[in-house]
């Protein structure tokens, strides 16, 4: 159950990459994603374009996908990126599309975290590389903020290793880096 069901983010959309600009630095994401690629990256509810802007010179094209109308024009229309509405659940490419595959603080609002984990995958090329940022529930003071979400937006927050486990279980090698204050990331190589 949530408060805000139909897309909470159409609210903060013309204010969000102010809102965030410096709780959710994309160093660490950067480095995870062992970029430049030859290919294409995909940004998986990549809202605003925050992130797939920071990353759009070290791939040959970049996509984000959002299922959020309004959050996506802030990128096609305020930063020039390519952008595709849907859902991850049900992604809208051919397989093995693309080399790098990057989320960032959206896992916890998929509505469907196993389909998304296996759409993920299957669009992900050989050889290719997916990076999730999410907070660590597994540190306590980061549970109560992952509560109120939850309350607030129906999120859904895994701990690092369970999210690791949905893409081992598809046959992924996956790595977790734990050592962030706040955030956890899933490194996961196909
Ligand atoms: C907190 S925002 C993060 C945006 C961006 N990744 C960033 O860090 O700036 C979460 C985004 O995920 C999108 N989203 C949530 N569930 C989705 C789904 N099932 N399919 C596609 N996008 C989704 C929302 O519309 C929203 O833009």
């Amino acid at each position: 159950m949530s408060l805000f069901k139909r897309d909470p983010f159409r609210f903060v959309a013309p204010v969000y990459d102010l809102l965030v600009r410096w709780f959710l630095p994309v160093q660490r994401v950067r480095e995870h994603l062992a970029l430049p690629t030859e290919g294409r990256l995909l940004d998986a509810g990549g809202g605003t374009g925050r992130v797939a802007g920071a990353l759009r010179t070290h791939a040959r094209d970049v996509v984000v996908l959002d299922y959020s109308m309004p959050m996506l024009s802030q990128a096609v229309h305020g930063k020039g990126i390519k952008g595709v509405q849907g859902e991850v659940e049900h992604l809208p490419f051919v397989s093995e599309a693309f080399t790098r595959v990057v989320i960032v603080d959206a896992f916890h609002h998929f509505r469907d975290h196993s389909l998304a984990a296996e759409e993920l995958w299957r669009v992900l090329a050989p050889g290719g590389r997916l990076v999730i940022e999410e907070p660590n529930v597994d540190r306590w003071y980061v549970k109560p903020l992952a509560w109120l979400e939850g309350v607030l937006f129906g999120s859904r927050f895994y701990a690092p290793a369970h999210m690791a486990e949905m893409f081992r279980r598809l046959g992924a090698n996956v790595r977790v880096d734990a050592s962030g204050r706040l955030n956890a990331w899933i490194i996961v190589d196909k």
